[in-house]
């Protein structure tokens, strides 16, 4: 089965249309798929979703962009959230300096980051972070605060050398639409670099939708172009590299 390990169908780009959304991706062959929050309410909108759904699990917390809601008692909330069986990480968390350039927001982020990894550490959860023109803090701050139970770097944008960094770390690597595009060269490299027990396959939903459907709203279904262009990067099978990543997501996500 193809894997989408990160989307936001709990968008609401994509809302209320999400059942038929997800009967789109299942009809393609699309069956283990990751609806992950951004901040409270789509956490709880994240979960919901998966509980109605087989295949479907969720990732709960505040994005770096979303910290506008966040505060402990929050905090508590997205805890709370995990006592459902379909919560299976913490996500997405992380680190954003594209569009944040004061020090004074960078350190907030930073501190929300640590706060939702010790959290995690303490629930025995994996992480799906997000790191944007922020791999050298991201790297400092999970070298400190190492994640105990697995971590993807969601949407790998860095080089190949950042990425060998991070392998010592352990992290695993999500790609998405822009390894289909023509002059993406950056990440392309990574795919073919990416070690083949560390690798994973998401759309990034509603976002980012792969050649050729670039421009238009994402869906899980088009995990299958993703798959096709890293088994054609890989010079393996499409069958091949669909187990491997299969295998990749419940090592890290479902191994309780
Ligand atoms: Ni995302």
């Amino acid at each position: 089965m193809f894997v989408d390990s990160h989307c936001h169908i709990n968008d609401e780009i994509l809302l209320p249309g999400e059942d038929e959304v997800i009967k789109r991706a299942n009809e393609k062959g699309v069956s283990l798929i990751m609806v992950v929050g951004y901040d409270l309410e789509s956490s709880k909108k994240a979960v919901e979703i998966a509980s109605r759904h087989d295949g479907v699990y969720a990732a709960v917390g505040f994005h770096p962009e979303n910290l506008e809601g966040v505060s402990n008692e929050a905090l508590l909330e997205i805890e709370e959230l995990t006592k459902n069986d379909k919560v299976v990480a913490i996500g997405e968390i992380g680190l954003d300096y594209h569009w944040f350039k004061e020090e004074k927001d960078r350190q907030n982020q930073k501190k929300w980051f640590v706060k939702q990894i010790e959290m995690a550490n303490r629930l025995h959860l994996p992480l799906s972070i997000h790191a944007r023109d922020a791999s050298e803090d991201t790297f400092e701050v999970l070298n400190e605060h190492r994640p105990l139970f697995g971590a993807v770097l969601h949407c790998y944008s860095g080089s190949v050398e950042m990425m060998k960094r991070f392998e010592t770390l352990d992290l695993y690597f999500g790609f998405d639409g822009p390894i289909t595009f023509k002059n993406a060269v950056g990440p392309k490299e990574c795919v073919k670099a990416c070690r083949e027990d560390r690798i994973l396959t998401e759309t990034d939903s509603p976002y980012m939708a792969p050649t050729p459907y670039r421009g238009k709203t994402n869906e899980p279904q088009y995990i299958v172009e993703i798959i096709a262009q890293m088994a054609y990067l890989r010079e393996v099978s499409v069958g091949y590299m669909e187990n491997k990543v299969e295998e990749n997501f419940r090592r890290l996500f479902l191994k309780k």
